[in-house]
């Protein structure tokens, strides 16, 4: 992330990366037609209106009913390809399970024993200067790059929707149910991400942190977490 940034995020995963590509298409064709439009509006404005006395023109009609449906095949098709594609399990290496609560996230990592935990928002006050108001957890999702992950996600309490822009993921977490999503990061580094589905009080103060790590130090973190676990 970064201070002022208007688009949307640079991306961290092959799907996000396809998600601006469509976005940049469709916004091709809205200017296009904002273009088409407006040109005929300045055009109706300074025309002499001589012949205002038509009623009908088949042509002209056939015409302009025709090339909207054509133009939404082209959104269309590209659209569906990505919502399939997003949808797409390939072989994951691992499974990260995040439950929303009123108002934090928990994660499990169940491939490995024992590893879960709570992840809080940090308070302003605790916070180092050039860490992100409202953004930061105690406790970041450590995962490993270049790997085809799972997560799948539920609640405990009430809907929640774990989002993360920079990946292209947004799963609902709702209670008795498990949504499953696939991603794989393409880049190291801290990616951030909040709740998007309106959950009460403190909705806006359940960030996630996902810190993207080599395999190698994901395998370091793994086994330090498990065996400061050994206790539990
Ligand atoms: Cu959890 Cu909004």
């Amino acid at each position: 992330v970064s201070w002022l940034n208007l688009t949307l995020q640079d991306s961290a995963s092959p799907v996000m990366e396809q998600l601006i590509f469509f976005h940049d298409h469709a916004l091709m064709i809205m200017l296009m037609i904002i273009t088409a439009v407006f040109y005929t509006m300045i055009s109706i404005i300074q025309n002499k209106q001589t012949s205002r006395f038509i009623l009908e023109g088949q042509m002209i009609e056939t015409l302009w009913t025709i090339a909207p449906a054509i133009i939404l095949v082209f959104i269309a098709i590209p659209s569906l390809r990505l919502l399939y594609l997003m949808d797409e399990i390939h072989n994951p290496v691992m499974t990260l399970k995040t439950v929303g609560h009123q108002w934090y996230w928990s994660y499990e990592y169940s491939d490995f024993t024992k590893l879960e935990f709570d992840s809080y928002m940090v308070q302003q006050e605790d916070q180092p200067i050039d860490a992100f108001r409202l953004l930061d957890t105690d406790n970041r999702v450590v995962l490993p790059m270049n790997s085809p992950i799972r997560i799948i996600v539920t609640a405990a309490d009430v809907l929640h929707s774990w989002t993360v822009p920079s990946l292209g993921v947004k799963t609902d977490a709702t209670p008795g149910r498990l949504n499953q999503m696939s991603f794989s990061i393409n880049r190291p580094g801290l990616l951030y991400g909040q709740c998007s589905e309106i959950c009460g009080a403190n909705h806006s103060f359940m960030p996630i942190v996902i810190e993207s790590v080599s395999t190698n130090q994901f395998i370091n973190w793994v086994s330090k977490m498990s065996e400061s676990s050994d206790d539990w």
